[in-house]
Protein backbone atom coordinates (compact mmCIF):
# COMPACT_ATOMS: atom_id res chain seq x y z
CA UNK A 1 0.00 0.00 0.00
CA UNK A 2 1.11 3.74 -0.85
CA UNK A 3 0.93 5.70 2.01
CA UNK A 4 1.11 10.02 1.69
CA UNK A 5 4.15 10.68 3.56
CA UNK A 6 4.54 14.29 2.23
CA UNK A 7 1.54 17.19 1.61
CA UNK A 8 3.79 20.55 1.70
CA UNK A 9 4.26 22.15 -1.84
CA UNK A 10 8.47 21.50 -1.05
CA UNK A 11 8.32 17.55 -1.38
CA UNK A 12 6.90 14.66 -3.20
CA UNK A 13 4.53 12.07 -2.00
CA UNK A 14 5.16 8.76 -1.68
CA UNK A 15 3.83 8.11 -4.99
CA UNK A 16 4.67 10.86 -6.88
CA UNK A 17 8.17 9.91 -5.82
CA UNK A 18 7.44 6.31 -6.71
CA UNK A 19 6.15 7.25 -9.96
CA UNK A 20 9.11 9.58 -10.59
CA UNK A 21 11.35 6.64 -9.82
CA UNK A 22 9.71 4.71 -12.81
CA UNK A 23 9.79 7.59 -15.22
CA UNK A 24 13.76 8.17 -14.30
CA UNK A 25 14.15 4.74 -15.04
CA UNK A 26 12.34 4.68 -18.06
CA UNK A 27 13.96 7.84 -19.17
CA UNK A 28 17.75 6.18 -18.32
CA UNK A 29 17.19 3.19 -20.40
CA UNK A 30 15.40 4.88 -23.49
CA UNK A 31 18.73 7.02 -23.21
CA UNK A 32 21.02 3.71 -23.36
CA UNK A 33 19.83 2.60 -26.35
CA UNK A 34 21.15 6.44 -28.11
CA UNK A 35 24.43 4.14 -27.24
CA UNK A 36 26.31 7.29 -26.59
CA UNK A 37 28.09 6.66 -23.49
CA UNK A 38 29.37 10.35 -22.68
CA UNK A 39 25.21 11.26 -22.33
CA UNK A 40 24.30 8.02 -20.45
CA UNK A 41 27.40 9.36 -18.23
CA UNK A 42 26.18 12.64 -18.05
CA UNK A 43 22.59 11.93 -17.44
CA UNK A 44 23.47 9.20 -14.27
CA UNK A 45 25.53 11.97 -12.75
CA UNK A 46 22.69 14.03 -12.77
CA UNK A 47 20.23 11.75 -11.55
CA UNK A 48 22.18 10.62 -8.79
CA UNK A 49 21.20 14.05 -6.57
CA UNK A 50 17.80 13.47 -6.67
CA UNK A 51 17.27 9.92 -6.75
CA UNK A 52 17.15 9.21 -3.53
CA UNK A 53 15.91 12.27 -1.77
CA UNK A 54 12.17 12.82 -1.69
CA UNK A 55 12.84 16.31 0.04
CA UNK A 56 14.86 17.48 -2.99
CA UNK A 57 13.23 19.70 -5.44
CA UNK A 58 14.78 21.44 -8.17
CA UNK A 59 14.57 25.30 -7.07
CA UNK A 60 17.28 27.41 -8.98
CA UNK A 61 17.42 28.56 -12.38
CA UNK A 62 20.96 26.44 -12.49
CA UNK A 63 19.34 23.29 -11.77
CA UNK A 64 16.34 23.66 -14.17
CA UNK A 65 19.09 24.80 -16.95
CA UNK A 66 21.27 22.03 -16.52
CA UNK A 67 17.98 19.10 -16.52
CA UNK A 68 16.50 21.36 -19.65
CA UNK A 69 20.26 21.23 -21.20
CA UNK A 70 20.68 17.65 -20.58
CA UNK A 71 16.87 16.79 -21.66
CA UNK A 72 17.65 17.89 -24.79
CA UNK A 73 20.51 16.17 -25.82
CA UNK A 74 18.44 13.22 -24.80
CA UNK A 75 15.82 14.30 -27.21
CA UNK A 76 18.26 14.50 -30.12
CA UNK A 77 19.80 11.47 -29.53
CA UNK A 78 16.32 9.51 -29.27
CA UNK A 79 13.70 11.57 -30.84
CA UNK A 80 11.51 10.69 -27.15
CA UNK A 81 9.31 13.33 -26.59
CA UNK A 82 7.22 11.85 -24.34
CA UNK A 83 9.50 10.80 -21.95
CA UNK A 84 11.77 13.76 -22.05
CA UNK A 85 8.02 15.76 -21.66
CA UNK A 86 6.90 13.42 -18.99
CA UNK A 87 10.27 13.33 -16.79
CA UNK A 88 10.34 16.99 -16.86
CA UNK A 89 7.14 17.75 -15.80
CA UNK A 90 7.39 15.44 -12.68
CA UNK A 91 11.27 16.44 -11.82
CA UNK A 92 9.49 20.25 -11.60
CA UNK A 93 6.52 20.20 -10.84
CA UNK A 94 5.68 16.89 -8.76
CA UNK A 95 2.31 18.48 -7.90
CA UNK A 96 1.41 20.95 -10.48
CA UNK A 97 1.34 23.10 -8.10
CA UNK A 98 3.69 25.73 -10.04
CA UNK A 99 2.05 25.08 -13.18
CA UNK A 100 -1.50 26.07 -11.20
CA UNK A 101 0.03 29.11 -9.75
CA UNK A 102 1.81 30.14 -13.26
CA UNK A 103 -1.92 29.79 -15.22
CA UNK A 104 -2.63 32.27 -12.82
CA UNK A 105 0.15 34.41 -13.35
CA UNK A 106 -0.66 33.55 -16.96
CA UNK A 107 -3.39 34.93 -16.90
CA UNK A 108 -2.90 37.87 -19.20
CA UNK A 109 -1.30 36.14 -21.56
CA UNK A 110 -3.86 33.61 -21.80
CA UNK A 111 -6.42 36.76 -22.55
CA UNK A 112 -3.64 38.15 -24.96
CA UNK A 113 -4.07 34.84 -27.24
CA UNK A 114 -8.11 34.88 -26.64
CA UNK A 115 -8.69 38.20 -28.15
CA UNK A 116 -5.93 36.99 -30.60
CA UNK A 117 -7.45 34.22 -31.57
CA UNK A 118 -11.40 36.40 -31.48
CA UNK A 119 -12.80 34.25 -34.36
CA UNK A 120 -11.96 31.43 -32.88
CA UNK A 121 -15.77 30.94 -32.38
CA UNK A 122 -16.22 30.59 -36.01
CA UNK A 123 -14.97 27.00 -36.32
CA UNK A 124 -16.78 24.35 -35.41
CA UNK A 125 -13.30 21.35 -34.07
CA UNK A 126 -10.36 23.13 -32.88
CA UNK A 127 -7.13 21.01 -32.23
CA UNK A 128 -4.44 22.35 -30.06
CA UNK A 129 -1.60 20.42 -30.34
CA UNK A 130 1.62 20.96 -27.59
CA UNK A 131 -1.44 22.03 -25.44
CA UNK A 132 0.41 21.56 -22.16
CA UNK A 133 -2.21 22.41 -19.23
CA UNK A 134 -4.53 23.74 -21.88
CA UNK A 135 -5.40 26.92 -20.16
CA UNK A 136 -6.34 27.95 -23.42
CA UNK A 137 -8.90 24.75 -24.29
CA UNK A 138 -10.33 24.88 -20.98
CA UNK A 139 -10.83 28.76 -21.63
CA UNK A 140 -12.20 28.74 -24.92
CA UNK A 141 -13.83 25.76 -25.18
CA UNK A 142 -17.30 26.57 -24.81
CA UNK A 143 -16.93 28.98 -28.26
CA UNK A 144 -16.69 25.78 -30.31
CA UNK A 145 -18.62 22.54 -30.87
CA UNK A 146 -15.28 20.54 -30.59
CA UNK A 147 -11.91 21.51 -28.39
CA UNK A 148 -9.62 18.74 -29.04
CA UNK A 149 -6.43 19.33 -26.76
CA UNK A 150 -3.47 16.98 -27.57
CA UNK A 151 -0.26 16.83 -26.17
CA UNK A 152 2.80 13.81 -25.76
CA UNK A 153 2.39 13.66 -21.94
CA UNK A 154 -0.49 14.50 -19.18
CA UNK A 155 0.17 17.57 -17.54
CA UNK A 156 0.21 17.29 -13.62
CA UNK A 157 -2.06 20.09 -13.36
CA UNK A 158 -4.45 19.20 -16.18
CA UNK A 159 -7.17 16.87 -13.96
CA UNK A 160 -7.38 19.69 -11.14
CA UNK A 161 -7.69 22.52 -14.24
CA UNK A 162 -10.85 20.68 -16.16
CA UNK A 163 -12.51 20.54 -12.44
CA UNK A 164 -11.74 23.99 -11.86
CA UNK A 165 -12.69 25.47 -15.20
CA UNK A 166 -15.81 23.05 -16.49
CA UNK A 167 -14.96 23.65 -19.61
CA UNK A 168 -17.60 21.06 -20.47
CA UNK A 169 -18.48 18.21 -23.07
CA UNK A 170 -16.79 20.05 -26.06
CA UNK A 171 -13.77 20.01 -24.59
CA UNK A 172 -11.45 16.44 -24.94
CA UNK A 173 -7.51 15.86 -24.20
CA UNK A 174 -6.19 12.74 -26.12
CA UNK A 175 -1.95 12.14 -26.17
CA UNK A 176 -1.01 12.33 -29.16
CA UNK A 177 2.49 13.28 -30.99
CA UNK A 178 2.22 16.43 -32.77
CA UNK A 179 4.72 15.16 -35.01
CA UNK A 180 2.04 12.88 -36.68
CA UNK A 181 -1.35 13.50 -35.41
CA UNK A 182 -2.21 10.16 -36.27
CA UNK A 183 -5.53 9.93 -34.14
CA UNK A 184 -6.85 12.72 -35.87
CA UNK A 185 -8.69 11.48 -39.21
CA UNK A 186 -8.27 13.54 -42.47
CA UNK A 187 -10.17 16.82 -43.05
CA UNK A 188 -11.26 16.41 -39.25
CA UNK A 189 -10.65 19.60 -37.95
CA UNK A 190 -11.25 23.46 -39.08
CA UNK A 191 -8.66 25.53 -37.00
CA UNK A 192 -5.22 23.68 -35.94
CA UNK A 193 -3.61 25.87 -32.79
CA UNK A 194 0.49 25.09 -32.42
CA UNK A 195 0.98 27.97 -29.20
CA UNK A 196 4.75 27.51 -27.80
CA UNK A 197 5.03 24.87 -29.20
CA UNK A 198 6.61 24.59 -32.99
CA UNK A 199 9.82 25.90 -31.15
CA UNK A 200 10.40 22.56 -28.99
CA UNK A 201 10.05 20.32 -31.90
CA UNK A 202 13.33 18.84 -33.86
CA UNK A 203 13.53 20.72 -37.05
CA UNK A 204 12.70 17.55 -39.15
CA UNK A 205 9.49 17.28 -36.66
CA UNK A 206 8.52 20.97 -36.73
CA UNK A 207 8.29 20.13 -40.73
CA UNK A 208 6.03 17.03 -40.22
CA UNK A 209 3.48 18.83 -38.09
CA UNK A 210 2.82 21.61 -40.66
CA UNK A 211 2.17 18.54 -42.97
CA UNK A 212 0.33 16.63 -40.69
CA UNK A 213 -1.41 19.75 -39.74
CA UNK A 214 -2.47 20.23 -43.33
CA UNK A 215 -3.95 16.86 -43.23
CA UNK A 216 -6.44 17.15 -40.29
CA UNK A 217 -7.49 20.15 -41.84
CA UNK A 218 -10.27 20.68 -43.94
CA UNK A 219 -10.20 22.58 -46.79
CA UNK A 220 -10.30 26.26 -46.21
CA UNK A 221 -9.27 25.48 -42.56
CA UNK A 222 -6.92 27.45 -40.71
CA UNK A 223 -3.53 26.84 -39.08
CA UNK A 224 -2.42 29.02 -36.14
CA UNK A 225 1.33 29.45 -35.13
CA UNK A 226 2.68 31.52 -32.30
CA UNK A 227 6.36 30.67 -31.21
CA UNK A 228 8.74 33.22 -29.74
CA UNK A 229 11.05 34.66 -32.98
CA UNK A 230 14.88 33.97 -32.89
CA UNK A 231 15.11 38.12 -33.40
CA UNK A 232 16.83 38.77 -30.22
CA UNK A 233 17.47 36.78 -27.42
CA UNK A 234 16.43 33.11 -26.76
CA UNK A 235 13.31 32.75 -24.90
CA UNK A 236 13.58 29.51 -22.80
CA UNK A 237 15.30 29.06 -19.93
CA UNK A 238 18.39 30.33 -21.48
CA UNK A 239 16.93 33.72 -21.04
CA UNK A 240 18.49 33.87 -17.47
CA UNK A 241 22.19 33.11 -18.66
CA UNK A 242 22.90 35.98 -21.26
CA UNK A 243 26.42 34.62 -21.42
CA UNK A 244 24.63 32.07 -24.41
CA UNK A 245 22.89 33.57 -27.91
CA UNK A 246 21.01 30.54 -28.85
CA UNK A 247 18.83 28.90 -26.46
CA UNK A 248 20.46 25.50 -25.13
CA UNK A 249 17.24 24.58 -23.09
CA UNK A 250 14.05 22.66 -24.25
CA UNK A 251 13.64 25.19 -27.28
CA UNK A 252 15.27 23.30 -30.41
CA UNK A 253 15.18 26.15 -32.84
CA UNK A 254 13.21 29.85 -32.62
CA UNK A 255 12.48 31.17 -36.00
CA UNK A 256 12.34 34.04 -37.42
CA UNK A 257 8.98 35.25 -39.47
CA UNK A 258 10.94 34.49 -42.94
CA UNK A 259 11.76 30.95 -41.77
CA UNK A 260 8.54 29.93 -40.45
CA UNK A 261 6.42 31.08 -43.36
CA UNK A 262 9.13 28.68 -45.32
CA UNK A 263 8.15 26.02 -43.82
CA UNK A 264 4.70 26.63 -43.38
CA UNK A 265 4.23 27.50 -47.59
CA UNK A 266 6.46 24.26 -48.23
CA UNK A 267 3.42 22.31 -46.68
CA UNK A 268 0.70 23.56 -48.74
CA UNK A 269 -0.16 26.60 -46.81
CA UNK A 270 -1.40 29.94 -48.60
CA UNK A 271 -2.51 33.24 -47.68
CA UNK A 272 0.14 33.42 -44.89
CA UNK A 273 -0.30 36.26 -42.26
CA UNK A 274 0.93 37.56 -39.04
CA UNK A 275 -0.28 38.95 -36.16
CA UNK A 276 1.48 42.70 -36.08
CA UNK A 277 1.04 44.63 -32.85
CA UNK A 278 0.96 42.63 -29.90
CA UNK A 279 -2.72 42.03 -28.56
CA UNK A 280 -2.25 43.06 -25.06
CA UNK A 281 -2.16 46.74 -26.57
CA UNK A 282 -5.17 46.12 -28.66
CA UNK A 283 -7.03 44.40 -26.53
CA UNK A 284 -9.34 47.48 -25.81
CA UNK A 285 -10.49 47.18 -29.37
CA UNK A 286 -13.79 45.17 -30.08
CA UNK A 287 -13.10 41.98 -30.42
CA UNK A 288 -14.39 41.97 -33.99
CA UNK A 289 -11.29 44.40 -35.11
CA UNK A 290 -8.44 42.01 -33.65
CA UNK A 291 -8.36 40.16 -37.07
CA UNK A 292 -7.17 43.75 -38.53
CA UNK A 293 -4.17 43.08 -36.37
CA UNK A 294 -3.42 40.21 -38.96
CA UNK A 295 -0.63 41.98 -41.70
CA UNK A 296 0.25 39.90 -44.98
CA UNK A 297 3.55 38.15 -44.13
CA UNK A 298 5.30 40.93 -46.32
CA UNK A 299 4.30 43.90 -44.25
CA UNK A 300 5.35 41.87 -40.97
CA UNK A 301 8.50 41.07 -42.23
CA UNK A 302 9.84 44.29 -43.24
CA UNK A 303 8.96 45.28 -39.27
CA UNK A 304 10.86 42.17 -38.80
CA UNK A 305 13.57 42.99 -41.14
CA UNK A 306 13.92 46.66 -39.10
CA UNK A 307 14.69 44.35 -35.88
CA UNK A 308 17.33 42.27 -37.04
CA UNK A 309 18.94 44.70 -38.53
CA UNK A 310 19.19 46.70 -35.31
CA UNK A 311 19.70 44.17 -32.78
CA UNK A 312 23.56 44.25 -33.18
CA UNK A 313 23.42 47.77 -31.90
CA UNK A 314 21.69 46.87 -28.59
CA UNK A 315 23.34 43.09 -27.93
CA UNK A 316 26.12 44.26 -26.24
CA UNK A 317 24.32 46.20 -23.39
CA UNK A 318 21.90 44.91 -21.21
CA UNK A 319 19.87 48.56 -20.97
CA UNK A 320 19.71 48.95 -24.54
CA UNK A 321 19.04 45.18 -25.21
CA UNK A 322 15.76 45.57 -23.07
CA UNK A 323 14.94 48.99 -24.34
CA UNK A 324 15.55 47.37 -27.48
CA UNK A 325 13.62 44.40 -27.03
CA UNK A 326 10.09 46.22 -25.93
CA UNK A 327 10.00 48.52 -28.19
CA UNK A 328 10.15 45.91 -31.29
CA UNK A 329 8.32 43.67 -29.00
CA UNK A 330 5.41 46.27 -29.23
CA UNK A 331 5.34 46.38 -32.92
CA UNK A 332 5.25 42.43 -32.71
CA UNK A 333 8.85 41.15 -33.74
CA UNK A 334 9.68 39.58 -30.89
CA UNK A 335 7.24 36.25 -31.28
CA UNK A 336 5.95 34.94 -34.64
CA UNK A 337 1.89 34.77 -34.79
CA UNK A 338 1.75 33.31 -38.20
CA UNK A 339 -2.00 32.31 -39.57
CA UNK A 340 -2.24 30.32 -42.58
CA UNK A 341 -4.80 28.44 -44.43
CA UNK A 342 -5.32 25.70 -46.64
CA UNK A 343 -6.70 26.20 -49.86
CA UNK A 344 -9.86 24.97 -50.86
C1 LIG B 1 5.72 25.42 -23.60
S1 LIG B 1 4.51 24.16 -23.55
C2 LIG B 1 3.19 24.99 -24.37
C3 LIG B 1 1.86 24.77 -23.71
C4 LIG B 1 0.68 25.53 -24.33
N1 LIG B 1 0.59 25.34 -25.76
C5 LIG B 1 0.73 27.01 -24.00
O1 LIG B 1 0.87 27.81 -24.93
O2 LIG B 1 0.63 27.37 -22.83
C6 LIG B 1 5.07 23.00 -24.79
C7 LIG B 1 4.26 21.73 -24.79
O3 LIG B 1 4.60 20.93 -25.93
C8 LIG B 1 4.50 19.56 -25.55
N2 LIG B 1 5.22 18.74 -26.55
C9 LIG B 1 6.55 18.71 -26.77
N3 LIG B 1 6.83 17.85 -27.79
C10 LIG B 1 5.65 17.35 -28.22
C11 LIG B 1 5.28 16.44 -29.26
N4 LIG B 1 6.18 15.87 -30.07
N5 LIG B 1 3.97 16.18 -29.45
C12 LIG B 1 3.03 16.75 -28.64
N6 LIG B 1 3.32 17.61 -27.64
C13 LIG B 1 4.62 17.91 -27.43
C14 LIG B 1 5.07 19.53 -24.16
O4 LIG B 1 4.67 18.39 -23.43
C15 LIG B 1 4.52 20.83 -23.57
O5 LIG B 1 3.33 20.62 -22.89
Amino acid sequence: MTTEVRTTAGSRTARELEQFHSLTDRLVSVTKKAEDAQLAEDLADFLSSYRDDPQKLPRESRELFDAQRLLRRVLLATRDYSIVYEWYMAFKNPHGVDQEVQMKLFWPHVTEAATALAWVKDYDCVLECGSGASSLGLELAKHNHRWIASDIAHHPSLDRAVEEFSPGPNFEFIISDGTNLQEIPDGEVDLVISRSFFEHLLVDDAESHVRSAFRVLRPGGQLFVACPSSIGPPSDITQRFPEYDTPQGLHIKEYNLGELSEVVRAAGFTSIHNRFVRSRYTSLLPLRMQRLNFLPERASRVVEIGAEKTWPLARFHPRRRRAWRRFWAVLGAASVSLLAKKPG
